[in-house]
């Protein structure tokens, strides 16, 4: 049996288990996956605990170590190292750990999974922090007309316009500065954490716009209950992309690749 984890502070709430265990019996692989929480100040020691003495074969890294793992990866993957954050550590044979963030491809294969296109169409990203950093190289890999980047603070996003710009049309800017409607809007913000929404104008949304919250809820989040009421053409919350990147991570460890829907339809069951 392959041993696995997902590291977090907190932990217990983390839906990753039941997901890999859900794909581990699909897929027939042997494999034991549990929820660690390790302390806040010892991410170093616990990575070589979990690796030397739990004898760890790799682990997905949530909240609020994402950032701290990628300085403490010895590899990165491209995507991983331009997102300056990583989800997805291996432990390699010789010892080393590879980091890898597999969040962007899970956003961009849930978006797919919804007909939702991205090539030529302006993006929205709505929040400058981690989670938006993370999904920029692989939405711009569709090859958008435009990104734009809209942020509470403005320089948090023109940092980020800037860190990206050799990727095609990247522009950042303060919620005010969001002119025009867009195709597809992401919201990338803490704010439905705390059942608010951006600052931004409606004027954003057309009839034909598609709306993304990367945050979900058993109910619609703050950001998906105005996106509807402005009469978009799609809303869409982050479970998708949940169970995206977990197969992402599922694939890089196992080389197998997990039907993502049947196991999105049981989470969607349980809440
Ligand atoms: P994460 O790693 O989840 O992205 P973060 O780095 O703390 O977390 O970033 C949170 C993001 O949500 C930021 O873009 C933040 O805006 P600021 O940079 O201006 O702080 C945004 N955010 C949080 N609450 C918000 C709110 N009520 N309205 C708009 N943006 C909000």
């Amino acid at each position: 049996t392959d041993k696995y984890a997902v590291i977090g502070h907190p932990i217990k709430h983390s839906k990753s288990p039941f997901i890999h265990a859900e794909f581990a019996r699909q897929c027939q692989q042997d494999i034991e996956y549990t929820a660690i929480e390790v302390p806040l100040d010892a991410l170093a020691s616990s990575l070589q605990q979990l690796r030397d003495v739990l004898k760890l074969k790799g682990i997905n890294i949530t909240v609020p170590f994402k950032e701290q793992a990628w300085e403490l990866a010895d590899n990165l993957s491209d995507r991983a190292r331009r997102a300056g954050a990583i989800n997805t550590l291996i432990f390699e044979q010789d010892g080393t750990m590879s980091g890898d963030n597999t969040d962007g491809i899970g956003l961009c294969r849930d978006l797919e999974n919804h007909d939702i296109v991205l090539k030529d169409k302006r993006i929205l990203l709505i929040g400058a922090g981690g989670a938006a950093r993370g999904v920029i190289s692989p939405l711009m890999a569709y090859q958008p007309a435009e990104l734009f980047i809209a942020n509470r603070t403005a320089s948090k996003a023109n940092n980020l316009a800037e860190l990206f710009s050799d990727l095609g049309e990247v522009q950042g800017g303060g919620l005010t500065d969001v002119d025009g409607h867009f195709d597809v809007i992401i919201n990338a913000t803490a704010a439905s954490l705390h059942g608010e929404i951006p600052d931004l104008p409606t004027s954003i949304f057309t009839n034909q716009s598609c709306c993304y919250d990367m945050m979900y809820a058993d109910t619609d989040t703050a950001f998906i209950e105005w996106a509807k009421k402005q009469n978009v053409s799609k809303t869409v919350d982050g479970l998708g992309m949940l169970v995206e990147q977990a197969a992402e991570a599922f694939y890089l460890w196992r080389k197998v690749r997990p039907d993502t829907h049947s196991v999105m339809q049981k989470l969607r069951d349980n809440m």
